[in-house]
């Protein structure tokens, strides 16, 4: 029998943005094998009503369990607001969500207590930010704005033209008037969207992603739970994708980089 730290771990998103969180849980643990799943047919999720997606993701959970997985990340804030609560009472491995590591780094590194939040319709709508930096007891203020569009320009390979600097101007303005000095990337697509909008903001405000802070909580779990891999060479990373595998494969390289191999094609029925 394999021995449960051995065992890959399981990440998910709707489509592109969850590898920001792949890669940083590679650069920290580069020996852990990882099954990322794409739910790139259904993609995006931000316009969605949460029971759909809290659907969608315990359907890609159930999926990554039965492939046999040690923890889950949710490599998604529409998915980790809509289904984490659940996920954490329906499997008996680790879940790890993107949205409280990056609310308290967040708390951590703005000076003027004054923070922003971006992300999709959904992740906005649902006030989890706000839950999660509450629950750091800090004394901050915190200002959100839903920035719909982005996900499209990633999923379309577009990080930098003028068409979406124009879009990003529209949907940072309010925030910028808010004079925030920290701001939350709060979906797991924005940080392949980092030079637009520092370019928006200004290089004093401090972007956060919650790539590096939640690949430090997958670290940290494994470790304290005796369930990082012991080294025994190379890692095997295995990518699903319920969409065509092209425009997956392509993307994937050049957002993820060398360790992205070849796309496994899962469609379902969407019903
Ligand atoms: N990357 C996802 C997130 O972090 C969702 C993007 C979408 O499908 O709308 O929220």
């Amino acid at each position: 029998m394999v021995s449960r730290a051995r065992l890959p771990i399981g990440m998910f998103d709707s489509g592109l943005g969850g590898l920001t969180v792949a890669r940083a849980v590679i650069d920290l643990l580069p020996h852990e094998d990882l099954i990322y799943f794409a739910d790139s047919a259904r993609c995006p999720y931000g316009p969605r009503s949460r029971r759909e997606v809290r659907r969608f993701a315990l359907q890609i959970m159930d999926l990554l369990v039965a492939e046999g997985v040690k923890m889950l990340v949710i490599a998604c804030n529409a998915a980790s607001s809509a289904a984490l609560a659940e996920a954490r009472h329906r499997y008996d491995v680790p879940v790890i969500s993107v949205i409280e590591p990056g609310a308290r780094a967040a708390v951590a590194a703005t000076r003027n207590r004054r923070i922003g939040v971006i992300g999709t319709r959904l992740t906005i709508d649902s006030g989890s930010y706000e839950d999660a930096v509450a629950a750091t007891r800090a004394n901050v203020s915190l200002f959100s704005a839903a920035c719909p569009a982005f996900v499209d320009f990633v999923e379309r390979g577009d990080t930098a033209s003028d068409e979406l600097i124009a879009v990003a101007e529209d949907y940072l303005a309010p925030l910028k008037r808010a004079g925030i000095d920290t701001l939350i990337l709060g979906c797991t697509h924005y940080p392949l969207l980092s030079g637009v909008i520092r370019y928006v903001m200004g290089e004093d405000v401090v972007l956060i992603s919650s790539a590096e802070a939640t690949a430090n909580e997958v670290f940290v779990k494994l470790k304290h739970d005796g369930m990082l891999t012991p080294y025994t060479g190379a890692a095997t990373h295995r990518f699903i994708s319920s969409g065509s595998e092209d425009m997956f494969s392509e993307l994937g390289r050049r957002f993820l980089g060398p360790e992205f191999t070849k796309v496994e094609e899962r469609p379902w029925d969407l019903g």
